[in-house]
């Protein structure tokens, strides 16, 4: 298992599939000038699936989740979806994803086993989307969406950051519209991972103030802190339910203790967590031959060394050097 000194053991594998994505959303990406990662550099196919394969049968992993930079771009994801629904034990798979393509796309990954989707969406209005993502494919997030829930790749779950000036007085539309679509909604906390390293505490949307906004139009009832479990999200019945929402309060009310995470970067790199200023090379010893065995020694003594927190509100808080993009959400 990945224990680590805190007693915390990882079963969750984030995978990022690439670095790159298809908009430039202020809060993750620059608008230009952003190196990618050169293709040798990159895992391939039969890599990715090595690790993961190592990961549930030696690790203990039991849950996938894809992500990028944007990973519909990676030409191979279904095929890589396909091989990991055929691992044993096979692990829940879910992809986070912009939307943008899942229209496409959606049908043959719950045909090739994906389980679920999360959508990152910040805003229902067109001008704000282009403004926030510095890209005009608001609609096609929108037809992604649709896709995914008729697949079947459910529940779809949307993931918003609200900011200042922006977007921050949509929370209850954004609530009303989830509810009507059957989407499960969930405010981020804006976190410091933009790759201009613009991000500040003062200026940013805490679930205090998501929360009194959504209480303007709903009525909040909490889910018992028992059903939180590891997950990030705290959670809440909207009017009474069936359907919820989910706040994850990343800054201001950090989920580090209960973390469960593992995550693994598109050039092979173990990463313990989202802020972690060190990585664990993994493609190296992969290239060069390493035994299975071998892999997941250096990856349990990677999780060894876990921190017990990220600090995001602690002023001596320094942000990682790769973006959002780069470490994979
Ligand atoms: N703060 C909070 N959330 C972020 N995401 C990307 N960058 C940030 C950030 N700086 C979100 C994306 C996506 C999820 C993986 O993380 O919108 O939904
Ligand atoms: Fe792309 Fe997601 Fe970053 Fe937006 S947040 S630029 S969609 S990787």
């Amino acid at each position: 298992m990945l224990v680590d000194t805190y007693g915390r053991v990882a079963t969750d594998l984030r995978v990022s599939l690439t670095d790159r994505c298809n908009l430039r959303c202020t809060y993750c990406m620059p608008e230009e000038g952003l190196q990618w990662l050169a293709k040798p550099d990159l895992l391939t196919d039969d890599e990715i699936v090595r690790l993961v394969d190592i990961a549930v049968r030696l690790l203990g992993v039991e849950e996938v989740r894809f992500t990028g930079g944007e990973p519909l771009l990676r030409p191979g994801l279904v095929g890589i979806v396909e091989r990991v629904a055929a691992l044993r034990p096979r692990p829940r798979m879910s992809l986070t994803t912009n939307g943008i393509g899942l229209r496409r796309t959606a049908t043959a990954l719950k045909a090739a086993g994906l389980d679920r989707v999360n959508v990152s969406l910040d805003t229902l209005r067109a001008d704000v989307f282009k403004t926030l993502t510095r890209r005009d494919r608001h609609q096609d997030v929108l037809d992604g969406l649709r896709a995914a829930h008729d697949a079947g790749l459910t529940p779809v779950k949307v993931n918003t950051v609200l900011m200042p000036g922006l977007n921050e007085d949509e929370a209850p539309d954004l609530l009303s519209w989830a509810v009507a679509h059957d989407y499960e909604l969930r405010f981020i906390e804006q976190m410091p991972l933009d790759a201009q390293h613009g991000w500040k505490r003062d200026r940013m949307v805490t679930a205090g103030d998501i929360l009194a906004s959504l209480r303007t139009r709903f009525e909040l009832t909490p889910e018992g802190a028992d059903d939180r479990g590891s997950a990030p999200a705290e959670r809440w019945l909207v009017d009474g339910g069936p359907h919820r929402v989910g706040v994850i309060a990343s800054v201001t009310r950090p989920f580090c203790a209960a973390c469960d995470r593992t995550r693994l970067t598109a050039d092979g790199q173990i990463r313990t967590c989202l802020f972690a200023r060190e990585e664990t090379d993994l493609r190296g010893a992969l290239r060069a031959g390493a035994p299975d065995e071998e892999i997941a020694r250096r990856w349990r003594l990677a999780m060894w060394g876990k921190k017990a927190g990220a600090g995001l509100d602690d002023p001596a808080f320094i942000q990682p050097d790769r973006p959002m993009s780069a470490i994979g959400g």
